[in-house]
């Protein structure tokens, strides 16, 4: 295998995490949670959603998580904070604030599946990238970055198996309108390592393995496997949840991202660096699972903890 010797995570908890729990977390946990996210060495976080507060109640903050966030002080490199955005509108709404608590990147997100599509952001994907061409446009204007999260690249939940030319097309679509990289994501946890590797391959007609991330939920397992399967491949930048939070609320069924413990024992024990302290994430891990009133959903936390108990 040609693996990395470094890989990139984006931490999504307090986003894709946090948008599918019913109940109300304060503004100042997640503000908190990104903090202790940092410490731990997190790098890239994704950080809130600036979507219409009546699809997705829980990210009502949006506005105040941000002027809330605090980059690390003499941290040796920078923290890169960055927001979904859905139309200008939200666009409009991430910008109004002062530049310091403006979002690092933004990030528009297309499905590979037309019935998702609906679902999620209520149009087609046509219309989808119409929407979002100004957003890009705008950013990259601005000076942000910009990423596109293409959902459902290898199964949807109205439509069953997606085809890897469906992912072609969308990768195809944002590379037209000026998206600089994209998520392979699996929304519902249903891929496993070839059709996996299938989605990849078909978004490597139009972007780079550089500007590939793997964006995985753990619904089935497969999620572990599946990050192997897009290493093997020459994928460095993946995106998981602290304590496996998370989960779209458009996507029934669906649980939470691979938990970010879980990733950085694979990739530590594989020797690829990360950058990350997996004690002190485990810690992370476990303040927020206690806000929520849970254990964290990581057999690493699980297991890190029970040793520490010996
Ligand atoms: P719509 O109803 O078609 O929008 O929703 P509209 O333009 O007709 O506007 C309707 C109302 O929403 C209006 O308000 C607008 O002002 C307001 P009203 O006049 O009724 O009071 N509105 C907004 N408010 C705040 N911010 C905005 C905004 N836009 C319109 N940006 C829309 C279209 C996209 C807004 C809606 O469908 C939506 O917000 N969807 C959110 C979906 C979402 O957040 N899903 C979860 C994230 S995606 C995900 O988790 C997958 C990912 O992790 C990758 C993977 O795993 O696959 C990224
Ligand atoms: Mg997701």
């Amino acid at each position: 295998m040609n693996l990395p010797s470094r890989v990139r995570l984006v931490d999504v908890g307090p986003r894709d995490g946090l948008q599918n729990e019913k109940q109300a977390v304060p503004a100042a946990v997640k503000v908190e949670l990104v903090r202790r996210l940092q410490a731990a060495g997190l790098q890239e976080i994704e950080v809130t959603s600036f979507v219409s507060p009546k699809w997705v109640p829980q990210m009502a903050d949006n506005a105040e998580v941000m002027h809330g966030l605090r980059r690390p002080h003499g941290a040796p490199r920078d923290v890169r904070y960055s927001v979904l955005v859905p139309n200008m509108k939200g666009m409009e709404a991430a910008l109004t604030a002062p530049r310091e608590a403006w979002p690092d990147e933004v990030v528009v997100f297309g499905s590979a599946s037309e019935a998702f599509s609906q679902r999620n952001i209520n149009c087609s994907i046509a219309e989808s990238i119409e929407r979002f061409a100004p957003v890009v446009a705008l950013a990259l204007e601005q000076g942000l970055a910009v990423r596109g999260a293409m959902s459902c690249t290898v199964g949807c939940p109205y439509e069953g198996e997606v085809a890897p030319e469906r992912v072609a097309m969308l990768a195809g679509l944002m590379k037209g309108i000026g998206v600089q990289r994209v998520d392979v994501a699996d929304t519902i946890g249903v891929g496993t390592p070839l059709k996996v590797q299938r989605a990849i391959e078909a978004t490597l007609a139009h972007y780079d393995i550089d500007d590939i991330s793997g964006h995985f939920h753990d619904t089935y397992g497969q999620a572990l496997a599946n990050t192997c399967a897009a290493l093997e491949m020459g994928v460095w930048n993946f995106q998981s949840s602290v304590a496996g939070l998370g989960g779209c609320p458009y996507a029934k069924g669906a649980t939470g991202n691979v938990a970010t413990e879980d990733v950085v024992y694979l990739l530590h024990g594989m020797g690829i660096e990360t950058g990350i302290d997996l004690d002190a994430l485990v810690d992370v891990g476990v303040y927020i699972s206690a806000v929520l009133g849970r254990e964290p959903v990581s057999r690493v936390s699980k297991a890190v903890r029970a040793k520490r108990a010996v």
